[in-house]
C-alpha cells in the first residue's frame, strides 16, 4: 500500500508540530489545545458528545490560521497511540493542506462529492505518519457551497464516519464570513475549533461567525497569534495559540 512521504524535518523547521515529540513550545501548546477534543470525542463517558470525533476547524476570514491549526492539531493527535487522524481539506475554494504537507494530490474531496462512482478508498492519502491520512481537497472548485450541502455530502460524511468509527475526523473548512461552505459543514460535525486572530479579527466578525455555526453545540477558541508576555510584561516575539472551551 502506497504510504506518501511526509518531510517532518520541513514541517518542523517551519515552526509546525510533528508527531515525533519535539519539545517544542507550539507543540506544548497543541498538546493543550487536543485534549479537550479528544476527551469530547472518546471520552466513553458523559464527557462524550454526539459524533465528536468529526471536528470542523474554522474561522471568520480568511488568513487567520485555520490550515496551520488544522495540520498542528493533526500532527499532534496522531501522535498519540490509539488514535487514528483523517485530515480532510475541506476549503475548497483556497486549499491549502497539500501544499503545506507538500503533498501531490490529483484527486480529492470535491472529486469525490461530484461523482457518485467514486469511494472514499479513491480519494483517501495514507502517510508515512502511520495513524495520519488525508484527504485533499481535489480538483478547484466554484461551486463548493453546493457540494458541501448535498445530500451526497452527507451520506459520504456519514459514511467516512461509520467506516472509521474510531478516528478523529478533522476538516480544515472555509471562513464562514466568506462563503456558505463552513456554514454548511456545521450540521454534519460534533466540534467545532474557532481560530480567531489576536488583534485582528474583529468582535462583531467574531460574532457573524459564531451565529453562522450555531447548528453546532460544542465550539471551542483557539486564539492564534497571540504575542506571549514576557514574565518583564513585554510583548515577546512568539506567536502563541490557546485553546477556550465552550466560547459561544
Ligand atoms: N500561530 C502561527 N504562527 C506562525 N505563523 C502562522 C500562525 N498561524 C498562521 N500562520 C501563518 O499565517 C498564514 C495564514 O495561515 P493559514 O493557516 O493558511 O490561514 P487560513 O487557513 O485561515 O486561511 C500562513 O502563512 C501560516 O503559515
Ligand atoms: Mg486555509
Amino acid at each position: 500500500m502506497v504510504r506518501h512521504v511526509l518531510d517532518l524535518d520541513r514541517l518542523h523547521a517551519a515552526g509546525m508540530v510533528t508527531p515525533r515529540g519535539d519539545r517544542t513550545r507550539i507543540a506544548e501548546e497543541y498538546r493543550r489545545i487536543k485534549r479537550p477534543l479528544l476527551i469530547k470525542a472518546f471520552a466513553g463517558d458523559e464527557s462524550q458528545v454526539d459524533k465528536g470525533n468529526l471536528i470542523m476547524v474554522t474561522s471568520a476570514i480568511p488568513g487567520e490560521g485555520k490550515t496551520f491549526t488544522a495540520v498542528n492539531l493533526a500532527m499532534s493527535m496522531a501522535k498519540e497511540r490509539d488514535v487514528y487522524v483523517l485530515l480532510v481539506d475541506a476549503d475548497l475554494s483556497r486549499p491549502k493542506v497539500s501544499e503545506t504537507l507538500n503533498l501531490k494530490a490529483e484527486k480529492g474531496l470535491a472529486d469525490l462529492l461530484e461523482d457518485e462512482t467514486m469511494d472514499v478508498g479513491d480519494v483517501l492519502m495514507r502517510t508515512s505518519v502511520e495513524n495520519l491520512s488525508i484527504i485533499p481537497a481535489g480538483r478547484p472548485h466554484p461551486m463548493g457551497t453546493e457540494l458541501l450541502a448535498s445530500d451526497r455530502a452527507q451520506r459520504v460524511i456519514g459514511e467516512i464516519s461509520h467506516r472509521y468509527p474510531n478516528r478523529i475526523i478533522l476538516f480544515d473548512s472555509a471562513p464562514v464570513l466568506a462563503s456558505n461552505e463552513g456554514g454548511a459543514l456545521s450540521r454534519f460535525v460534533g466540534q467545532v475549533v474557532f481560530v480567531v486572530e489576536a488583534e485582528k479579527t474583529s468582535e462583531s466578525e467574531v460574532k457573524g461567525a459564531l451565529e453562522v455555526l450555531s447548528a453546532c453545540k460544542h465550539i471551542g477558541l483557539v486564539l492564534n497569534k497571540a504575542r506571549t508576555r514576557l514574565s518583564t510584561g513585554r510583548l515577546g516575539g512568539y506567536y502563541g495559540s490557546y485553546y477556550q472551551e465552550g466560547a459561544a
